[in-house]
């Protein structure tokens, strides 16, 4: 088993360096994943990165509208994606005729939408946000701003709560963090009284209410660097222990999974890219992301506008 990982990897890597490829991949892939991709980050690194990639082919490990994302960023690059039908339940739950149509019944509002919804939804918003800069970026705007925000309704009621802002909200959530419940992190609290707990902004507010800290993948991370517990319970997809053990070998992370009412914690469709489909996808250069002119003109805009933002309030270099 393991001689399979390790050849599968040295399969890969050697493709890759033959191809003039990178793989950017995301802190929810498999291990073995994370371990043959050139860079890890979050959503909003991960944008950076396909922005300034130089290569000739990006392999996107993550989901459909990260490497959309990738492809509007960088459109003369050839980006792939190991499985097409690896999707979100947040861009799902958002069709952009029917932003449209909600859109021309409060005229005097713009769009922000999380960067986790279609070109098509992005092409229809005036800012792209991630949970990386969401907060910050929706302050910059004036106080008398009347905002739509799609399609995460948990991410968007938190930064209300943050913001003082009455955002109207899509209905859409991450089906991955809203399955977790504040109960079952009450009573791992309990048990566990020196662990704070730290959640992503995905998550229902219930539960974000007994967080000691919200915020983005990487700012879990960051959190984690900065903190002087020893002990962490981790509300969030199980793949970022793996970046979480690997920085902080000497401490302890505590998942709604040891606590047993949850076995909620892994995205399948982040789950569906594997060794095996990555080496098909490299070797075989397909599935690709394709798109019109248009399309990514259109997107690009709010996409732009985010890093843009973000770089001149610091967020990001
Ligand atoms: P971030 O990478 O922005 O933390 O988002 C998490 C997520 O659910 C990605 O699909
Ligand atoms: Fe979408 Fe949630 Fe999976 Fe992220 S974790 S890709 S938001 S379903």
């Amino acid at each position: 088993m393991m001689e399979d990982i390790k050849r599968l990897q040295q399969e890969i890597t050697e493709l890759k360096r033959k191809k003039n490829a990178v793989i950017l991949g995301h802190y929810y892939q498999r291990p073995e994943i994370q371990e043959v991709s050139d860079y890890i980050g979050d959503s909003l690194a991960l944008a950076q990165e396909a922005q300034r990639c130089m290569a000739d082919i990006i392999v996107f490990c993550g989901v459909h509208f990260m490497a959309e994302t990738a492809k509007i960023l960088n459109p003369t690059r050839k980006v792939l994606l190991p499985v097409m039908e690896a999707g979100c339940s947040l861009a799902e739950s958002c069709k952009a005729e029917d932003l449209r149509r909600f859109h021309a019944e409060h005229k005097d509002h713009i769009v922000i939408s999380y960067i986790n919804c279609t070109a098509e939804v992005k092409a229809e918003s005036d800012l792209i946000c991630t949970s990386g800069n969401a907060e910050k970026l929706v302050n910059a705007l004036p106080k008398e701003q009347k905002i739509i925000f799609a399609p995460d309704k948990n991410l968007g009621s938190y930064i209300n709560s943050k913001t003082g802002r009455e955002m109207l909200l899509w209905n859409g959530v991450c089906t991955v963090h809203d399955a977790m419940q504040a109960e079952g992190v009450l009573k791992l609290k309990a048990e566990n009284m020196d662990a704070p707990v730290i959640a992503h902004p995905e998550c229902n507010a219930a539960l974000l209410k007994v967080a000691d800290f919200v915020g983005s993948t990487k700012a879990m991370l960051n959190y984690i660097k900065k903190s002087d517990a020893k002990r962490f319970i981790v509300v969030t997809e199980s793949g970022i222990l793996y970046e979480m053990k690997k920085e902080n070998p000497d401490r302890e992370f505590i998942t709604l999974k040891d606590e047993k009412s949850c076995a909620c914690d892994d995205c399948g469709y982040m789950k569906m890219n594997t060794l095996e489909n990555l080496l098909a996808c490299l070797r075989d250069e397909t599935p690709e992301i394709v798109m019109s002119e248009e399309l990514i003109e259109a997107a690009k805009r709010p996409i732009v506008r985010m890093l843009e933002m973000s770089r001149e309030m610091g967020i990001i270099k």
